[in-house]
């Protein structure tokens, strides 16, 4: 069977019923992965046309959704060429393959930094590789697992997680009263695709909502430790301003990079002034009449990543060119 892989054009022969990452691999294309299980999205492309089908019984975790451009989003590491098809795979300069693994991580720091946001720092027991802006599952006991974003970088030793803590939340109510310095928790990733690109000279967009701003950190550090000089702007939406953390690690950060510029929105008003009221969209809605060439990073509560996600293709961001994890608060 032919597989035609654009941008490039490669031709590949491959047989039928290969799996389509393992054929990518066997003939040098380049293509990022990660959990090879259909968890982590990272080996996600595109079917143009052709016969692929899912590997297993359930296609819905190969196939994601058509696209605007009549293409089909598909995970490779899930899917079988039964036959001839084109693909497209994603930014080829751009490749991250962290294996996904399980390390045990032992918790050396629990501390607030709001009045409902916990930090858990974790030293693992091997190293975990990942791109800045990916998550990790963590499973405190078998019954209390949820995944989280690291924010800070795989060389800095020790992983870092930032926790809003759920009212009734069962996962974060472990947390809260049972967790302390010394536990150890199975950390299994690393997962998503909004991670940082760096081979670009584009201006980034990062909007963080709550928590949102662990992975968000981690992108602006890893830019500064790649030596990205990309301008950044990096929006900080709260409710109110009680929720506002990390500043001063912010500030930081703006001292590192000059050409990062920070603005925390809280809904609420408050006596702040530093503080910008309103909806994190309007502020960034104010701000840019038209985007184009940037690239945006989100990460946050469902409703602002796709607010945002509306606003950014109507400012002129190209739509692969938003990276965006939401995440969703459980109460389970
Ligand atoms: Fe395919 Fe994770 S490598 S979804």
């Amino acid at each position: 069977m032919e597989v035609r892989v654009l941008p490039h054009g490669q031709r590949l022969d491959v047989p039928q019923g290969e799996n389509l990452l393992s054929a990518l691999q066997q003939h040098g294309v380049p293509i990022s992965y990660s959990c090879m299980a259909g968890r982590c999205g990272t080996c996600r492309c595109r079917l143009l046309e052709g016969d692929v089908r899912p590997a297993g019984d359930d296609s819905a975790h190969t196939l994601i959704n058509d696209d605007e451009q009549g293409g089909r989003a598909l995970l490779a590491c899930q899917s079988m060429v039964m036959g001839p098809c084109t693909i497209e795979i994603p930014e080829p300069d751009e490749v991250v393959v962290h294996p996904s693994r399980i390390v045990k991580g032992t918790v050396t720091a629990l501390a607030d930094l709001t009045h409902d946001i916990k930090l858990i720092r974790l030293a693992p027991s091997k190293p975990l590789s990942f791109s800045p802006g990916q998550y990790a599952t963590l499973q405190f006991t078998p019954d209390h697992i949820r995944p989280y974003s690291m924010a800070r970088l795989p060389g800095d030793g020790e992983l870092e997680f930032h926790v809003r803590m759920v009212p009734q939340g069962r996962v974060t109510g472990y947390i809260r009263e049972q967790l302390k310095v010394g536990d150890t928790v199975r950390v299994s990733g690393p997962l998503g695709t909004s991670y940082l690109r760096t081979r670009n000279d584009d201006p980034i967009l990062c909007i963080a909502g709550g928590t949102g701003l662990a992975p968000v950190l981690a992108i602006v550090r890893g830019a500064i430790a790649a030596g990205l000089s990309n301008p950044i702007h990096l929006y900080f939406g709260i409710r109110s301003p009680r929720d506002a953390y990390g500043l001063d690690w912010l500030n930081e950060l703006a001292q590192r990079h000059p050409r990062l510029r920070i603005d925390v929105v809280s809904t609420e008003t408050g006596s702040d002034r530093d503080l910008r009221t309103g909806l994190v969209t309007e502020a960034v809605a104010h701000d840019y009449a038209d985007l184009n060439g940037w690239r945006a990073y989100l990460c946050g509560a469902p409703p602002m990543v796709e607010a945002a996600t509306v606003l950014l293709r109507d400012r002129g961001i190209q739509a692969d060119h938003i990276y965006a994890d939401a995440f969703y608060a459980s109460n389970d």
